[in-house]
């Protein structure tokens, strides 16, 4: 039987920065930003978007088409969490008005929870072929103004249905896995901008992805010519242009610039636009490969590798199915990439400074431009959602 994602949608801020602005501001040439790291614009979210509420847009798409029966798990990632309790998911069921009967729960592993998600999501649905699980993630990336991984940030959510008629990808049962307790990225409870060592993270990124590459080969008995398309987290698009050079090297593989660039073709350009979103990032990647695609991808298998700092890494595949582009929303993403507001560098600053009120009275967050729902405010420490006409 062949589990894996029905369908997959992308949402994202509708506000953003351009690297340029910021390179201007910080004294940096954009060249750093736009070639270095390969970035160049960062989405903003305003403060009436958070996770739940770009977690429930990039859903609403999904089961407005798809509808709700048997949807009988929620799966949320994130390391954005907005409660130490209640998990951000039934605030998703509750918009989207989602049957009782359903499992919901957060996960939370750095970038790799969305990974995680997708997995426990696909074991369901093996033993219970009838069922269908959604999946969302959604993050916010931030870093203290002016660090290194600044330029990093950004905001995005990615939700997949996942059944055991899979439309869009067959998942591969093989995988490579990868767990080491260090200390490259983390966010302590009482911060809301991550720490990071950064150098150090990137290496021990490269060195998850040889160990999981190793596995998942002796595993599936595949190699990298297996492989039509390459897909790998995106903390900046660099970043997985580097660790795809790393893989062909350690295969002892030669490849061209260009046919670098071929392998990995069309899973950057979204990122690059919206920036880091964790536990989405893999799944934003994945999306704008299926998305942008001029090739009829239908049969080619795709490798995926997710990596969540602290760390969790895990490298598997999954085969694109007959007739998946009638069931991809790449003219919605399109548009809304393209109806983005810009923001100045003051506003990005006011944005970043707002301090989320935590004194328990009424407070009413003003109206921004935002997908179909809405963080209204904050009374008695209770968020208050609503639909965004
Ligand atoms: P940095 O130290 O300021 O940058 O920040 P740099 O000085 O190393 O420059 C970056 C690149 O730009 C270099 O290229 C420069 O040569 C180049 P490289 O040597 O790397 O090939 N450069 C230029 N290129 C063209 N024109 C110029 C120019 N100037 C310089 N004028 C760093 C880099 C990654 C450290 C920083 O962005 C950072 O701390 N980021 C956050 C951490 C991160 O993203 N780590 C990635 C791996 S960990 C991960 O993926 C997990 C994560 O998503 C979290 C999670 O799991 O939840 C982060």
């Amino acid at each position: 039987m062949n589990v894996g994602i029905d369908a997959i949608s992308f949402y994202s801020s509708n506000y953003f920065i351009d690297l340029k602005t910021l390179g201007e501001v910080r004294g940096v040439d954009p060249d750093k930003y736009y070639v270095g790291i390969g970035q160049e614009k960062m989405a903003i979210p305003p403060p009436d978007e958070d996770i739940v509420t770009m977690g429930a847009s990039a859903a609403q798409a999904i089961v407005q088409r798809e509808g709700k029966d048997r949807i009988e798990m929620l799966l949320f990632a994130t390391e954005s969490g907005i409660d130490q309790s209640k998990a951000a998911g039934v605030f998703v069921h509750g918009l989207l008005q989602l049957p009782a009967r359903c499992r919901t729960v957060e996960l939370k592993e750095a970038c790799y929870s969305g990974t995680a998600a997708l997995q426990l999501a696909a074991a369901w649905v093996q033993a219970h072929p009838a069922s269908r699980v959604l999946v969302v993630a959604a993050d916010v990336a931030r870093y203290e103004l002016g660090s290194p991984g600044e330029p990093t940030q950004g905001c995005g959510a990615v939700a997949m249905l996942v059944t055991a008629h899979p439309r869009i990808l067959a998942l591969d049962p093989e995988v490579g896995l990868y767990t080491e307790d260090v200390m490259d990225f983390w966010r302590p409870n009482y911060r809301d901008q991550a720490l990071v060592d950064g150098k150090y993270s990137t290496r021990v990124y490269l060195q998850a992805l040889q160990a999981c590459w190793q596995q998942y080969r002796e595993q599936s008995g595949r190699d990298l010519a297996d492989i039509h398309r390459f897909c790998y987290h995106l903390p900046f698009t660099r970043m997985a242009e580097k660790a795809h050079e790393r893989l062909l090297k350690s295969s002892g593989a030669s490849a061209t610039d260009e046919q670098q660039k071929q392998q990995m073709g069309g899973t950057l350009d979204y990122n690059k636009r919206t920036g880091n979103s964790y536990a989405a990032s893999l799944y934003v990647g994945l999306t704008c490969l299926l998305d942008t695609s001029a090739e009829d991808l239908a049969g080619k298998r795709i490798g995926l590798f997710s990596y969540g700092s602290g760390c969790v890494a895990e490298y598997f595949s999954g085969v694109v199915q007959p007739g998946y582009q009638a069931r991809l929303f790449a003219d919605q993403h399109r548009t809304m990439l393209e109806q983005r507001t810009e923001l100045t560098y003051r506003q990005y600053e006011d944005i970043y400074n707002l301090v989320f009120p935590t004194d328990g009275g009424r407070h009413t967050f003003s109206r921004y431009r935002t997908g179909p729902f809405r963080l209204a405010g904050v009374n008695q420490h209770k968020r208050l959602y609503e639909a965004a006409t």
